[in-house]
Parts: C-alpha cells; sequence; structure tokens
C-alpha cells in the first residue's frame, strides 16, 4: 500500500504533491510526509495521522522548492508514527526517499549498514534505501539506483532525490505501481494517475525493473538491464471529476449511485448493432475453449467473492466446472493447474500482490491468463494473456461497490460469449439473457430511489454487536459479499453461512434481536430459506429478507423485506445495491470514515 508522489518543474511543489497525496488517500492514511529540496539542502517534514495534519502544518510553515516528494502511509513495519512515516533520510541528510512496497531483506542489510556506522532512526524497511544511496554514491543518482537495486529484493515504487545530484528525480519500479507523468517543462511520478490529473493526461506505466530519470524537461526509463527503453505514453481518458466527490458526501455512496451508468458501459458498449457481445479484448476462441483442462478463479476479498459468483454463472449455464480460489491461498498449495488450464484472475486494482503474485506462478506453469480489471494498463492487465476491463471508471473508497458489480457482469459476458462459441447457448436463450442483464441497471435505480427504507433499517443496526447472512448456493456467494461489505465499514461483527449449515454450529448464537439478514433469489429453494427464517424468528432475530418481486411467501414472518425484480439469479446487482447501502448508512450513522475504514487501504500491494 503507501501512496507516493514526486514532481520536478516550476509550480509550487508542495501544493503539487499535497493535491497529488489527497487522491492517493485511499492507499493509505495513517501518516504522511514530504521531502523538499530547496536549492542548498533537503528539508523534511512527517507526521502521524491524516494528511490534514501535514498540509495544515505547511499552511503555517511553508516549503519552498521546485523538486518535492511526499507520502501517505499504510503502516507495515513499524507502527504509526512521526519517525516512521515517509520520506526517510539518508543519515548524511543527503538523500530522501518515499516508497511503496517491502523489502524483504531489509533485515539483512540493516545489519550491514549498522555494522557500517548507519544509525537508523525509524523501524521502516525504506530507511534502508536512504543509507544504501548514501553508502554506495558515485557522485550520480542514477548510476547510484543501478546499484542499489542491485542490492534490494522486494517490491518497491520509490522516488528519491538528492542534493548531492540536485535537479532530478530518480524512480525505481518492481512489482508495486509507479506511473511517470508527463508534463511541459515539468514532470511528476505517482502510485496512480488521479494525482496526476490536474496537470496532465499523459502518462508513461513503468514496468517491472524500471528505472527513471525525471527532470523538469525529460524522462528517461531504464529497463532492468540498464537499457535506454521507449516506453509508450498513454492518454488518460477520463476526467479529475471522475475521481472526486461532485457533490456526494462520501466517494462510496457516489460509486454506489454510478453502478446503473457502470453496468452499462461495461455491458452496452460491448455489444454490437445485431446485440451481440464483442469482447475485443480476448483471443479466446472455440479450439482454446474445447481444449481446457480446467478453470480457475484467483483473487482476494470482493473480488473472490464476484470470482464465485462466476463460477455458478458457468457451472449452470455451460456445465463447466469452475474452481474459485483465494490468492493468498492458492500460492502456497498444491493447484493442478497446467498449459491447458485457463486462470481468470480478477482484480480491481490490478495491483493486489498475492493476485498478482498467483498470476505469476500460474503464468510459470503456462497456463493461458484471463485479467477481469478496471484500471487500465496495471500490473495484472499487462501480465496477462487476455483483458476484459470492467469500465467502472477509477473506485476510490476503500469498500468495493461498482468494481464488484460490473466484475459480476464481466461474468456474465464472459459465460455468454464462451456458452455461445461453445454451442450452449442457443440464439434465443443468448438474446434473452442480454436483455435480462439491459434490464438490471434499470432496476438498480429503482433501488437506489429507495434509499430512504434502506437508511431507516440501517439506523436500528447502529448498536448491534454482529450480524449474520445467509443464503443457499448462489445466494451464499451474494451473502459472502454482503457480510464483508457490514463488516468492513461499520466494524460490526458479522458472518454469512450457508442458510443449511445454521443448525450445525451457528444457530447457537442467535438470541433476541440478533440481526440475520437473508438472501433468496434462487426460486426453487426459498421454501427451504423460510424454513430458516422461521428457525431464527422463533430465537427473537431481527429478520431481514432480500427476495424476488413476487415471491410472498417471506410476508407475515420476515420483519423487512426488500423486493428485487431480476429474474433468478440477474437480480444479484439489485441485491448488492441493497447490501452496499445497508452497510454505507450503517458506517455513516455511526460517524465512521466511511471511505477510509481504520485499518484498511485500497490497494493491497503487501502480501
Ligand atoms: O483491487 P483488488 O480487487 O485486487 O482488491 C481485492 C480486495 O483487497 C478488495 O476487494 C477488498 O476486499 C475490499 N476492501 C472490499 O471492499
Amino acid at each position: 500500500m503507501c501512496g507516493i508522489v514526486g514532481y520536478i518543474g516550476s509550480k509550487d511543489s508542495t501544493k503539487v504533491v499535497l493535491e497529488g497525496l489527497k487522491m492517493l488517500e485511499y492507499r493509505g492514511y495513517d501518516s504522511s510526509g514530504i521531502s523538499i529540496y530547496d536549492g542548498k539542502k533537503i528539508v523534511l517534514k512527517k507526521f502521524k495521522g491524516r494528511l490534514s495534519v501535514l498540509s495544515d502544518y505547511l499552511k503555517n510553515n511553508p516549503l519552498k522548492g521546485k523538486i518535492a516528494l511526499g507520502h501517505t502511509r499504510w503502516a507495515t513495519h513499524g507502527e504509526p508514527s512521526d519517525r516512521n512515516s515517509h520520506p526517510h533520510l539518508s543519515a548524511d541528510g543527503n538523500f530522501a526517499v518515499v516508497h511503496n512496497g517491502i523489502i524483504e531483506n531489509y533485515l539483512e542489510l540493516k545489519e550491514d549498514l549498522i555494522n557500517k556506522g548507519y544509525e537508523f532512526k525509524s523501524d521502516t524497511d525504506t530507511e534502508v534505501i536512504a543509507h544504501l544511496f548514501e553508502e554506495l554514491f558515485t557522485g550520480d543518482l542514477l548510476d547510484t539506483a543501478f546499484k542499489v537495486v542491485k542490492k534490494i529484493k522486494g517490491a518497491y515504487a520509490a522516488g528519491v532525490i538528492s542534493s548531492l545530484d540536485p535537479n532530478k528525480i530518480v524512480a525505481l519500479r518492481k512489482e508495486s505501481p509507479l506511473v511517470i507523468g508527463i508534463g511541459e517543462g515539468e514532470n511528476f511520478i505517482a502510485s496512480d494517475v488521479p494525482a496526476l490529473l490536474p496537470y496532465t493526461k499523459k502518462v508513461i506505466y513503468a514496468n517491472d525493473g524500471d528505472i527513471a530519470l525525471i527532470t523538469s524537461d525529460e524522462v528517461r526509463v531504464f529497463d532492468s538491464l540498464g537499457s535506454l527503453v521507449d516506453r509508450k505514453i498513454d492518454e488518460i481518458k477520463w476526467t479529475l471529476d471522475a475521481a472526486t466527490k461532485s457533490g456526494y458526501p462520501h466517494f462510496m455512496l457516489k460509486e454506489i449511485f454510478e453502478q446503473p451508468l457502470a453496468l452499462k458501459n461495461t455491458f452496452e458498449r460491448r455489444l454490437n448493432d445485431k446485440g451481440k457481445l464483442k469482447l475485443d479484448d480476448i483471443k479466446i476462441d472455440k479450439k482454446y475453449l474445447e481444449g481446457i483442462d480446467k478453470i480457475y478463479v484467483v483473487a482476494c476479498g470482493t473480488a473472490y467473492h464476484a470470482g464465485l459468483v462466476g463460477k455458478h454463472l458457468f457451472e449452470k449455464y455451460l456445465d463447466i466446472e469452475v474452481e474459485v480460489e483465494i490468492a493468498s491461498e492458492f500460492r502456497y498449495k498444491k493447484n493442478f493447474v497446467t498449459d491447458k488450464t485457463l486462470v481468470i484472475i480478477v482484480s480491481q486494482s490490478g495491483e493486489t500482490l498475492d493476485t498478482l503474485m498467483a498470476l505469476k506462478s500460474s503464468k510459470e506453469k503456462c497456463a493461458r491468463i484471463l485479467a477481469i480489471t478496471n484500471v487500465v494498463g496495471s500490473s495484472v492487465a499487462r501480465e496477462a494473456d487476455d483483458v476484459v476491463y470492467t469500465w467502472a471508471g477509477p473506485e476510490i473508497a476503500v469498500a468495493s461497490t461498482k468494481a464488484y458489480t460490473t466484475q459480476l457482469m464481466v461474468f456474465y459476458m464472459l459465460m455468454l460469449d464462451f456458452g455461445f462459441k461453445l454451442g450452449k447457448l442457443n440464439s434465443f436463450e443468448y438474446e434473452k439473457m442480454v436483455k435480462s442483464l439491459k434490464k438490471e441497471y434499470k432496476y438498480i435505480e429503482d433501488i437506489l430511489r429507495s434509499k430512504s427504507k434502506i437508511k431507516k433499517i440501517s439506523s436500528s443496526f447502529i448498536k448491534i454487536k454482529d450480524a449474520f447472512y445467509l443464503g443457499r448456493t448462489f445466494d451464499y456467494y451474494l451473502a459472502l459479499e454482503g457480510s464483508l461489505k457490514l463488516k468492513e465499514i461499520s466494524y460490526i461483527h458479522t458472518e454469512a453461512f450457508p442458510s443449511g449449515e445454521l443448525k450445525h454450529g451457528p444457530i447457537s448464537l442467535i438470541e433476541k434481536g440478533t440481526v440475520v439478514i437473508f438472501i433468496s433469489t434462487v426460486k426453487d429453494l426459498s421454501e427451504k430459506t423460510l424454513s430458516n427464517l422461521r428457525e431464527v424468528k422463533a430465537r427473537g432475530a431481527n429478520t431481514v429478507v432480500i427476495a424476488n418481486k413476487g415471491c410472498n411467501i417471506f410476508e407475515g414472518t420476515a420483519d423487512t423485506i426488500f423486493e428485487v425484480k431480476g429474474k433468478d439469479e440477474f437480480a444479484c446487482f439489485e441485491v448488492a445495491a441493497i447490501m452496499q447501502l445497508l452497510a454505507y448508512y450503517t458506517s455513516t450513522l455511526k460517524g465512521i470514515d466511511v471511505d477510509k475504514p481504520r485499518n484498511l487501504a485500497k490497494s493491497v500491494t503487501v502480501e
């Protein structure tokens, strides 16, 4: 995690860096700092706490300089504190470093540097980089960077400035994301594009192993072998407005409300005038599909839950078995990936380290990698053989909302595409499903209009300690996401169970007032769900049911019923929107900073 920003040019560099960090706070927000070269020396200011602590300080104590590096932190090594905040300086104060990632061999390097007389001021892994620059300095910052990267192991996106070789920033990248912004008479580095949008839309996505030399007039990129390379300059298509709150009180609410449009973008922009999907970004044909020995979906968190929905769709409509794996587990357990396996990697950010590593290990076994991601040019997108972008627009809130529903949409699209190619779906079925999907973004709008009913239910959640989400088969997969959403932003303990498991243990947790939320979109299973509802009701639970319109059997038993209009599992988008709003209102009514829940960060670029 962590966000880094660097600027070199004639503008007020403090302002540029602070604005950039503001856009990156989703990456970490337990401390922040800035280093500026003031023409003679490097000046450093850093504080524990939100970015506002740093910006308030700088309002009263302005720093001046044309080169600056900034950092917003999510602690990995060392507690959040002033001294562990970045940037870190070398012992002689001539080098400043900001870093996102983890230096795996830092203990070994630290010991060696201590033996050489270096004194460490923080508990971080990053500080070794600053001291290594001092130790290995040749008189040239770029030249030294090549020496430093030979010593460090692990993941890093880092920016370095020096008062001994000023007027440049050197940036290093391995596994953690790094974008270089190209301006006129000014240039930038950042962990993510939103930090650059007020200034430029021209960016270079640094590759793994790249080292870049950035001055105000030029950007030169060298690959891991030290050769000067010509990296493509991409033009960002989205606007700053898409990355700001646009009048909403929180990014999360904005992103929930963006779903109808996001889903339309994901789906309809790929429909040709005959109503058929055209997935340009994938080259998977019938012959390849017929030769697959296995499909794995690998992801973390919400993306994993989207993968479970994908499994259900592939198994139900294509009769193809799918294994869904949590990326951090998949990496370390025995798997059965071969050169005939299709591995579908799902990641909003495209930078989640566990997911990226699972991708790489599957690639080593020659599997074909199909990525579903939101971030164009992300590491996952670049490593994959085929990519389907979710086109949801930037998702800033830590809790994933529109990224999830657009991932679900991509799984529907893949099911349709593969199903048609394999002859498992005829034209009639295909067209019927396309119609059902097109209805969904309209139905979500109806859910969003009923937000006050959802808010009312949330107000009864603010004092509860536990909540349970129950569902069977497909509904259980949706329940898992509802549970994660409420848990991560309200700090209420939540769990999801397959409803049938209730009697095998969890029912002992049900007492008067316990909140139990049932999802019931699988028509054939609604009677069974009703029995489970009765069981918890009999023990005093406060029950909410989300069920298909017209399924009246829960009336008179459930305390609250939300109806969804989509047919069967097509209603998953609406179910998600209800669960997101329940979580959002519960969190905000509790006074929690919903966009930045404690201990979490948007992009998890550490193991
Ligand atoms: O960027 P990714 O989709 O790879 O992120 C995966 C998870 O870290 C993410 O979904 C996380 O669980 C969110 N906090 C969920 O809201």
